[in-house]
């Protein structure tokens, strides 16, 4: 085994999961060709039929892990029902996962206003244009509805929608993954305990 692939293994010697994430999003960013925060959402329908899919990561710090999306999509009724949801972080240049999982907390109007307000203008007009998840008889209509919310937007500030808004996962559980040769791989897994702290056990791969 080489010096490097033993050295990979020294995150399982880390005592709190935000500053690991935090180091490994930093290398995810330096190495993925894009979208380094995407991330695999998921969440369950009222039958308890698992739903996934990709969104970005617009925050996080030890409250836990923030995305935005309209709450009236299918993610966003999801969540609404549930106040649950994972996300899985799959950075193939690193080969490295993390998956987290917890209750879910709705943003703070000012915090969703303050990320809704940096989005580039044609954005914020598609957050109001777009009944996402719902059917689309032809791309005209989307592109009516665009053009209609552009009209009514020409000068001013474009406000946030109702059912745009932000998600907080507070996890009680991280797992960090790296991959090791010969599928022997490294993981750590951090569960929330009662005080607020962190209980961390290695697991086998
Ligand atoms: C890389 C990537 C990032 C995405 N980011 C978001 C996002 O941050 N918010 C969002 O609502 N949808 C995002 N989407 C679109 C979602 O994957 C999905 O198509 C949409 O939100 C509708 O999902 P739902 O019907 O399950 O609610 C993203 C898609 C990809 C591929």
């Amino acid at each position: 085994m080489t010096d490097t692939e033993l050295k990979s293994g020294d995150f399982t010697e880390a005592a709190e999961p935000f500053q690991l994430f935090a180091s490994w999003l930093k290398d995810a960013t330096a190495s993925e060709p894009n979208d380094p925060t995407a991330l695999a959402l998921a969440t369950v329908d009222t039958d308890g039929l698992p739903d996934v899919r990709m969104v970005l990561l617009k925050g996080f710090d030890e409250h836990g892990f923030v995305f935005y999306t309209n709450f009236e999509s299918a993610k966003g009724r999801e969540i609404l029902a549930t106040m649950k949801a994972a996300m899985c972080f799959h950075w193939k240049s690193l080969r490295r996962q993390v998956r987290v999982r917890g209750p879910v907390e709705i943003v703070t109007d000012a915090e969703a206003d303050e990320y809704f307000a940096s989005r580039p203008r044609g954005s914020r007009i598609g957050a109001w244009a777009s009944k996402q998840s719902r059917p689309l008889e032809s791309r005209f209509a989307l592109e009516k509805a665009v053009a209609e919310y552009t009209a009514r937007h020409v000068i001013g500030d474009i406000p946030r929608p109702p059912h745009w808004s932000g998600f907080r996962i507070v996890p009680s559980q991280i797992e960090f993954w790296h991959d090791r040769p010969f599928r022997l791989h490294d993981r750590v897994v951090f569960t929330r305990t009662k005080d607020g702290g962190w209980d961390k056990d290695r697991l086998y791969p």
